[in-house]
């Protein structure tokens, strides 16, 4: 078994990776100090593959497990979602220590994360992420929210959980473009941090692309530890955490001007690659390597462009993003593999120019 420290002090905790941790759950959770009542928040599909054997497990250990199932779907996260979830929470006679254990992608984390954060002013959260973005991303760094008005995470808090249990095993029966998504993530953080990963990544595709057990616990390790890294020196998003955006910027534009329609681990290769290349016309970044990640997100069927995007549409986007501050808008550039910086002053015009090319 892997172990990541996320070291925030008395908000602190531990990321377990392993094969068939799900079988181990109720131990961990024991080891932790919890004891009684537990809620699993999950849905209909998760269930269906793992539902029964986390609670047969977590029983075994007199754990007394209620299940509480909202639809699959980023439509879920949504304040309607939660108050239902309030109400059975109360129904289930939830307590201020009663943990909740979020099993499943990073929808169901961020609205079970973002219900563990409120209700009753904050009881214990335990993420079990199930698709491989949620283990090397969103189960990690406490970032909880729900959608509001077509806005993504427009509500939303930082929750920190206690524990994050993050099972190999069950990345088997992830369908394979939900794979690829997360693999999106997976190269962003090695391109945007660490280098000597990002050459692992290279060497091991094929061990990749057959789901290798171990090759994926690496992956796993690696990736999440790159997060971890950069969220305990910047816990609230203040600086340097924006480094993870790499690639997001554009990416989160594509996503918005095609409806969604383009899956987010789409747009943010698209985006990868749109910023590397202004890097490289900025004389910042080597082409060789713009080669090299433009390579690896195709060999993992990543798209590295896309005919029919609206250049004029995708920047107005852009300039109206949530995220701009004093009306510039931030871009996350690479130096070299492993290097990025963070900077406002892109002239829009060669922004234009790499996406129309
Ligand atoms: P998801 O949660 O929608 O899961 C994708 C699909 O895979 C769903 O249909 C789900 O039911 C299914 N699934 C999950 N685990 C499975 C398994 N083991 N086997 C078979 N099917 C499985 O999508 P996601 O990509 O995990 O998460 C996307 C969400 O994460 C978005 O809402 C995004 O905003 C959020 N996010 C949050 C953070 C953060 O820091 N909090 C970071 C990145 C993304
Ligand atoms: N997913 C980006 C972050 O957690 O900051």
């Amino acid at each position: 078994m892997k172990k990541i420290r996320v070291n925030l002090g008395e908000r602190g905790y531990d990321v377990l990776i392993a094969s068939d941790l799900l079988k181990k759950a109720g131990n961990h959770l024991k080891e932790h100090g919890f004891s009684g009542r537990l809620v699993i928040i999950t849905n209909p599909k998760i269930q269906a593959l793992y539902g029964s054997l986390l609670v047969e497990r977590l029983s075994n250990n007199s754990f007394e497990v209620f299940t509480l199932i909202v639809a699959d779907g980023e439509g879920e996260k949504s304040l309607d979602v939660a108050g239902h979830l309030y109400t059975e929470l109360s129904d289930c006679h939830v307590e201020r220590k009663t943990p909740i254990l979020a099993l499943g992608g990073g929808v169901v984390g961020d609205l079970a994360g973002f219900v563990a954060a409120t209700y009753k002013r904050g009881v214990p959260l335990v993420q079990i992420p199930t698709t491989l973005l949620a283990q090397v991303d969103s189960s990690i760094g406490g970032k909880v929210a729900v959608n509001h008005d077509k806005l993504k995470n427009e509500i939303g808090v930082f929750y920190q959980p206690e524990l994050v249990l993050s099972d190999i095993t069950v990345l088997r029966t992830l369908p394979s473009d939900e794979f690829t998504n997360g693999m999106a993530e997976v190269i962003k953080s090695a391109f945007i941090k660490d280098d000597q990963f990002f050459v692992f990544i290279e060497n091991n595709l094929t061990k990749i692309k057959a789901l290798d057990e171990g090759t994926l616990k690496e992956i796993v390790f690696r990736t999440a530890n790159i997060k971890t890294n950069i969220v305990i020196q910047d816990e609230l998003d203040t600086g340097l955490r924006n480094i993870l955006n790499y690639g997001h910027t554009i990416g989160h534009a594509i996503e918005t001007t095609s409806d969604f329609d383009v899956k987010h681990g789409h747009a943010v290769a698209i985006g990868m690659i749109v910023a590397a290349t202004i890097a490289e016309k900025l004389g910042v970044f080597d082409i060789h390597d713009l080669f090299r990640l433009k390579s690896l997100l195709e060999y993992l069927g990543l798209p590295t462009k896309m005919s029919h995007l609206d250049t004029g549409k995708i920047i107005h986007v852009m300039k109206h993003d949530k995220k701009i501050s004093g009306g510039k808008v931030k871009f996350v550039l690479p130096k070299k593999i492993g290097e990025v910086f963070i900077t406002d002053e892109v002239d829009f015009a060669i922004v234009e120019e790499v996406l129309r090319s």
